[in-house]
């Protein structure tokens, strides 16, 4: 695995931070407190071929691989972490499963639009009683003629009130437990498709999720992504590349709460002297930094093994819990070093403190991500 990143992958980073130090981070904090969908910066986001990043060029992505998609991720999140979620389950939960199990009609039709940020996707695993446990799915799709019926609710999906199409999962044979689930691709345009009231949350409040309920939903047959049956693993190997996603944003947010944190502790005067003189703050700060290059290497790894074409599931749960964890505890530690001040909404400590915790708990808990990675320790791989 390289260290470095390649010329390519630093003119991406290099583009990303630019962007970010001018467009996302001058509103985050009014986007953050108005619960505002970042709708312009989405558009940007587009026009720099970020929503579909690790995409072919042959289908409207940018053609990069998912190291960069890493970087990306990591520099869009320290300017805007909501943006950072938008951004990220489009290119990994959407894009990414349609590039992986489609077909040519179906990415003709359901990828090109959405790598290109035309359109925007979201991903539908979660329901109220199928959390961690995602093999309890309830929801149904029944065969039709040539079509299925799709009865049921999703709940907490991001992007889910902007959406034009879900990667959806329901089961088409509920005595075959998981192997009973198929996945779909479905226009939220559609006939019985309702969309719930926005969810209202601690952090990541510029990003919208809400529940997408399917009443009788008729999806024609070509709409089924891989086999019948395949769903539950379609799932799975997706999450493994959306983990890496979710890591890159918590990278961010630790990044964002470390540099600020740095920067306050040279300016404000404690005890006659800058605080960050005082050994109490600079051990603080050497663990953040220390903690944060950690994370990174885990993240790069599990990238540059899927790029390889590796099944990375032990190291995306790792590089997920290592950097989730990481992140809310540098979010925890910045608010510190800002002392009351941290705690008020005129710095951003407060939003990194509350936008970090998302990422221990959506596209598995750091419980899940322990069991994905004991699972592969017991078995020796
Ligand atoms: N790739 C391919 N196949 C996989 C796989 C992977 N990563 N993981 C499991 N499988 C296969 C297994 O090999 C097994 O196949 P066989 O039966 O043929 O051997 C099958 O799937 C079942 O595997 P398990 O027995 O391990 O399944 P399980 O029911 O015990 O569940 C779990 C495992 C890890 C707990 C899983 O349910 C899980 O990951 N839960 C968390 C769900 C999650 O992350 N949800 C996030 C929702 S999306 C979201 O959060 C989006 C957002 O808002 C941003």
């Amino acid at each position: 695995m390289r260290i470095d990143l390649t010329d390519e992958q630093r003119l991406l980073q290099t583009t990303c931070r630019d962007f970010a130090a001018a467009e996302l981070l001058p509103h985050a904090r009014q986007w953050d407190e108005e619960k505002h969908f970042p709708a312009e910066a989405v558009t940007k986001l587009a026009e720099l071929g970020l929503l579909g990043i690790a995409v072919p060029m042959e289908w409207n992505g940018a053609g990069m691989d998912n190291v960069g998609y890493a970087v990306a991720m990591e520099e869009i999140s320290r300017g805007c972490a909501s943006t950072g979620v938008i951004m990220s389950v489009n290119n990994s939960l959407y894009c990414d499963p349609l590039l992986k199990y489609g077909n040519d009609e179906q990415k003709r039709a359901w990828l090109a639009p959405f790598a290109s940020g035309e359109k925007l996707g979201c991903f539908a695993l979660t329901e109220p009683e199928a959390g961690s446990d995602a093999a309890a799915q309830k929801t149904t799709a029944e065969k039709k003629g040539d079509a299925y019926v799709i009865r049921g609710s999703k709940n907490f999906i991001t992007n889910g009130p902007q959406a034009d199409a879900v990667v959806l999962f329901a089961m088409t044979n509920r005595a075959a437990g998981n192997k009973g689930i198929s996945a779909f691709v479905v226009d939220l345009h559609s006939p019985g498709v309702v969309r719930g009231h926005k969810d209202r949350k601690l952090g990541i409040c510029a990003s919208g999720s809400c529940s997408l309920f399917f009443e009788e939903c008729v999806v024609p047959l070509k709409n089924r992504l891989g086999a019948e049956g395949d769903g539950f693993k379609i799932a799975m190997s997706t999450l493994d590349g959306g983990r890496i996603g979710i890591a890159s944003q918590a990278l961010g947010i630790a990044r964002a709460a470390y540099e600020e944190a740095l920067h306050y502790s040279k300016e404000r005067k404690a005890f006659g002297q800058p605080i960050a003189q005082l050994q109490a703050i600079q051990f603080m700060l050497a663990d953040m930094a220390t903690e944060i290059d950690a994370a990174r290497l885990l993240v790069h790894r599990a990238a540059s093994l899927k790029d390889r074409g590796v099944r990375h599931s032990r190291e995306s749960a790792m590089a997920k819990l290592f950097a989730s964890e990481m992140s809310t505890r540098c979010a925890n530690k910045g608010l510190q070093i800002h002392g009351g001040y941290g705690y008020t909404k005129e710095f951003d400590a407060e939003r990194h403190y509350r936008d970090a915790k998302i990422t221990e708990i959506y596209e598995g808990t750091s419980e899940i991500q322990r069991l994905v990675i004991s699972s592969a320790v017991l078995k020796g791989s």
